[in-house]
């Protein structure tokens, strides 16, 4: 959709997703190496920062410009 209505950010999006997943395999080797370790202050910060800036705004900017474009949901 992003490419089919022109969204200007697109690759920015899709960097951000991709920074995610590096995040997300980074802290799954972590796990795997100490199971029981202390990670979970980690993952707390990296799910907030996750929800606070790329969910609250980011996707937010997109899904108002694809519904300005006249996408339904
Ligand atoms: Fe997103």
């Amino acid at each position: 959709m992003f490419a089919e209505y022109g969204y200007a950010d697109s690759e920015e999006h899709k960097r951000q997703h991709n920074e995610l997943i590096a995040q997300v395999v980074e802290l799954k080797e972590k796990f795997m190496v100490n199971p029981q370790g202390t990670i979970s202050a980690d993952l707390m910060l990296f799910l907030k920062r996750w929800l606070t800036n790329h969910i609250m705004r980011t996707d937010k900017e997109y899904s108002e410009f694809l519904i300005s474009k006249g996408v339904k949901y």
